[in-house]
């Protein structure tokens, strides 16, 4: 039986060897559409990196999408509906309400996909998933086969998108437990975490770490302060590492440090069991980024719908 094929891909300008394992898990195909659209994966690709190069911050907002997707009743675009007279939109839920982003860009990335392939037949759902993929790699990080063929839901629910994407104020306990209700396990939370490696936080979801939190490095917490005020300032910006345009082992070698800008990030090193992984990561970017395309491509698998359940939609903001 084949376990291992190898693929050499031409990327970016590196040559590359990745060593794929032929998943067996779920009924999800990274050569889904091969057959029905082989242009998809590729046009895709091109729109990603159209919006890379006009901001490189929208890599790590697609990323994020593509997570709070698939944490909020499986992976099927659910995020990306807007409200009906039957339903509140995921993005007016407590952690996507003026934050989550990129949702122009999946309309352009969609629109672009549909017009290549002449019809829809590529979902929102698998969308994000390329697309955050395809962020990845151009951010520096490693390269995996995308299992495809998710449909995409008719509805959201604001309740559950609250209920079930894990909060900045959580602590380890909080978190394992978060993610083990999506299947994940500790190591899951701790390598997916290290998303974190790209992009920005508001200060509102960091301001009681800087003013409150005593595991935190006090030349840090100044630096901070000076961006995140006690009053005020709620969207202030400010780095998820010092390199958040950069796919690397920042993240983890600053939990290390106590510069963790979440509470969520420094609870991964405070002295509980996750800290030799994080110090495991910090150390060896191989490590994590062969880890992270696991956990990425198992987050990815979360209750897909599949066959003839769910839809292709046409307009990824609304069911057809
Ligand atoms: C472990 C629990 C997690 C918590 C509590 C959490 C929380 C947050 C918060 C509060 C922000 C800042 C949002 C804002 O201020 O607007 C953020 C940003 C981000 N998160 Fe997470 N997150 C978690 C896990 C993840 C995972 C698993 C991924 C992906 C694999 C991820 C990817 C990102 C990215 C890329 C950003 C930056 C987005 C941007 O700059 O637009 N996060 N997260
Ligand atoms: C979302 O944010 C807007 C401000 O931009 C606010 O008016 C609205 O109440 C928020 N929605 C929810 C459900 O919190
Ligand atoms: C810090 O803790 C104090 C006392 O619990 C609380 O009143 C205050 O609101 C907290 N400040 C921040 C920024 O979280």
């Amino acid at each position: 039986m084949k376990m291992v094929s190898r693929s050499c891909l031409y990327l970016g300008g590196i040559i590359m060897f990745s060593f794929v394992a032929t998943a067996i898990s779920g009924p999800l195909d990274p050569n889904f559409y091969d057959k029905v659209c082989p242009q998809a994966l590729p046009a895709i690709k091109t729109v990603v990196l159209e919006a890379l190069r006009q901001e490189r911050r929208m890599g790590a907002s697609l990323l994020r999408l593509h997570f709070h997707d698939c944490f909020v009743n499986g992976c099927d675009g659910s995020i990306l509906l807007d409200s009906t007279s039957s339903f509140t939109s995921e993005k007016f839920s407590l952690a996507n309400n003026n934050s989550a982003r990129g949702f122009e860009v999946v309309d352009r990335i969609k629109w672009e996909v549909d017009r290549v392939c002449g019809r829809p037949v590529v979902s929102c759902a698998d969308v994000l998933a390329v697309a955050a993929r395809d962020s990845v790699f151009a951010l520096g990080g490693p390269y995996w086969k995308v299992e495809l063929g998710r449909r995409d839901s008719t509805t959201a629910s604001i309740t559950t998108a609250d209920a079930d994407i894990p909060a900045p104020f959580m602590n380890l306990p909080q978190l394992i437990d978060n993610f083990k209700k999506q299947g994940l396990d500790v190591k899951d939370l701790v390598v997916l975490s290290g998303g974190h490696t790209l992009g920005f936080s508001q200060c509102r979801a960091f301001r009681t770490r800087i003013y409150n939190d005593t595991n935190i490095d006090s030349t840090f917490a100044r630096q901070l302060q000076a961006i995140c005020p006690r009053v005020g300032g709620d969207s202030n910006l400010a780095p998820l590492d010092p390199t958040p345009a950069h796919f690397d082992t920042k993240y983890f070698s600053d939990l290390t440090l106590r510069k963790g800008l979440l509470p969520s990030d420094q609870a991964l090193f405070n002295g509980g069991e996750t800290d030799s992984l994080v110090k495991e990561y910090s150390s060896d970017l191989d490590d994590f980024g062969e880890d992270f395309t696991k956990s990425m491509i198992k987050m990815g698998n979360i209750k897909p719908l599949t066959g003839n359940r769910g839809q292709i939609r046409s307009n990824c903001r609304r069911a057809n």
